[in-house]
């Protein structure tokens, strides 16, 4: 017991020392890092208070269903959706692995965009977990419409696969974070409904949608199946995403969950975090994404930056081109502290999250002018 007692206090002390370099407010942080990393939305760090919120939570074994804070945050989740039930995961690639294992049979077809994070970035996962073929849609930003949905459903015919499954993602990665119209969803539904096909929502950044569009979570509810929520993209915590649908489904989907390894035992310092968040960074979002408009407009009057995707919410892409190519564009910014990501031989991407505080918004934009 005594040793127990001793490392609990050392743990307290090492958090303490941690959260002391801190501002517990984030936006006001004294300690502003020098790096400005816009890679992504995945590389913040969580703040001292969703730290501390972690830390004090209440826990028990998840796999056995008793941990109440695991509990609490997927009940909180199912119930602002309009869901039934919901699970917690390690990870977005797992909430739409397991959807999409649940909604399909092996050799059924799954209908998605062709640069879908669910095709192109989950490492072939719809052939490995759930052994279905794919039909790519060539869409808008990443967005399919209806009509593109109805047409590539397949015929009832054997030599067909059968088709089973419509999976969207809001807002879109590589569409530049681009954001479904409502109209549009219930149109997709409405086929989806009228062929008997399940309709899953890859929602990694979908709060950036809701605060961008003015939607509601209900609505989402109303039109998907299953939607995959995660929390540690713009929302800000380390780890985990959350699955909602309906209560048979979510119990197959917990199933499976066991079955790729992804049962967590205390789970609950996890899903504090979460819990946190869902209270903190969701409204803070707008500021994201006025900060990306702001950078695109100063990127937008530089001569070697070429077309932009639309700036919806907190993703900027853009071509580079004459006397910078990607990679040395990344170079030179990266020489004065700013990192971002070339995403092909001729784009680059900027993320704007939590930790992109308005004074390295401001440098960013100084530094930009002066390139
Ligand atoms: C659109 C989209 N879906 C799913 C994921 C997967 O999330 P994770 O990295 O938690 O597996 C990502 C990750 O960046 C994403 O951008």
């Amino acid at each position: 017991m005594p040793k127990v007692m001793s490392l609990n206090s050392c743990c307290i002390t090492n958090y303490k020392k941690h959260t002391s370099t801190l501002n517990l407010t984030g936006y006001s942080c004294k300690f502003v890092p020098s790096m400005i990393d816009f890679r992504s939305d995945t590389f913040t760090k969580p703040s001292p208070l969703m730290l501390d919120a972690m830390f004090t939570a209440r826990v028990g074994d998840d796999v056995f269903g008793e941990d109440p804070t695991v509990n609490e945050l997927e009940a909180l989740l199912a119930n602002e959706f309009g869901m039934e039930a919901g699970l917690f995961c390690p990870s977005g690639t797992m909430t739409n692995q397991i959807a999409i294992k649940c909604h399909t049979q092996p050799g059924d077809e799954v209908i998605c965009e062709k640069m879908s994070h669910v095709y192109v970035y989950e490492g072939g996962g719809i052939a490995f977990n759930s052994l279905c073929s794919v039909k790519l849609v060539e869409g808008n930003l990443g967005r399919m419409t209806a009509d593109q949905v109805l047409e590539a459903i397949n015929p009832n015919d054997i030599h067909k696969p059968h088709s089973s499954l419509v999976s969207l993602e809001n807002t879109a990665n590589r569409g530049g974070g681009s954001c479904y119209e409502y109209n549009e969803l219930v149109n997709i539904k409405k086929v989806c409904k009228e062929n008997n096909l399940s309709l899953h929502l890859d929602g990694a950044r979908l709060y950036n949608a809701l605060v961008a569009k003015q939607q509601t979570p209900k609505q989402y509810g109303e039109v998907f199946d299953s939607i995959s929520i995660c929390l540690s993209k713009g929302l800000g915590t380390p780890v985990g995403s959350v699955l909602v649908g309906k209560k048979d489904f979510i119990a197959k989907a917990r199933r499976i969950r066991k079955v790729f390894g992804g049962g967590m035992r205390q789970a609950g310092y996890l899903a504090a975090a979460g819990i946190f968040a869902l209270d903190h960074n969701v409204e803070r979002l707008q500021q994201d994404h006025l900060h990306a408009q702001m950078i695109c407009d100063a990127l937008k009057s530089k001569d070697f930056a070429g077309t932009f995707l639309p700036v919806e919410t907190n993703i900027i892409i853009f071509e580079v081109k004459g006397r910078f190519t990607p990679a040395t564009l990344t170079k030179k910014l990266e020489d004065n502290n700013i990192r971002v990501m070339a995403i092909s031989p001729t784009q680059v991407r900027m993320v704007v999250h939590l930790d992109i505080l308005p004074e390295q918004v401001a440098k960013t934009i100084e530094t930009i002018q002066g390139l």
